[in-house]
């Protein structure tokens, strides 16, 4: 995990991390990311951020979704925040895995959609949702 933040330190990484009584709870990485695709940069005045590695601990999953609907919320509000200059608003990416049934309904929870006009990265499809200010 450092070595991937490292490699991403010109894209401004941030690595969040809630704890309760039992330890890490949950945690999520996120990073700008500069889109490989030409044809899909975003818009003027968009900022453009990827969200990675977003995991609840086990003891929180299967309990409805509530942890990662927290966690989810809060990297919507820190790409927000941490796209100040962008004055109309946030792209925000995840990149998940096609057998990942529990990760995309919780992107669908939050106005994610799967995003075709992208390439899938192998086995990882683009799924992304734009928030304006
Ligand atoms: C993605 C994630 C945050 C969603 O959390 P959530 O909304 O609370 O959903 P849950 O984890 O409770 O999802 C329940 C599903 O996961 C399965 N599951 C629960 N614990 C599991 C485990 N330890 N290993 C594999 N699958 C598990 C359940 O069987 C259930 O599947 P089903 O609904 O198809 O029967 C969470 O599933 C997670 O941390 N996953 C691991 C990391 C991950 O895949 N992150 C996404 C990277 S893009």
């Amino acid at each position: 995990m450092w070595s991937k933040l490292r490699q991403l330190r010109g894209a401004d990484p941030h690595f969040r991390i809630a704890e309760d009584d039992a330890g890490i709870a949950a945690a999520y990485t996120l990073n700008r990311w500069e889109s490989e695709f030409p044809g899909y940069s975003p818009q003027d005045g968009y900022g453009n951020r990827l969200i990675g590695y977003l995991a609840v601990a086990d003891r929180h999953r299967c309990k409805g979704g509530s942890l990662a609907d927290e966690a989810l919320t809060d990297a919507l509000y820190t790409a927000l925040d941490v796209e100040k200059e962008a004055d109309r608003g946030v792209v925000v990416w995840g990149k998940v895995h096609r057998r990942n049934k529990a990760s995309k309904r919780m992107l669908t929870r939050h106005q994610f959609h799967y995003e075709t006009r992208v390439d899938d990265d192998a086995n990882l499809e683009h799924w992304v949702r734009r928030i304006d200010r």
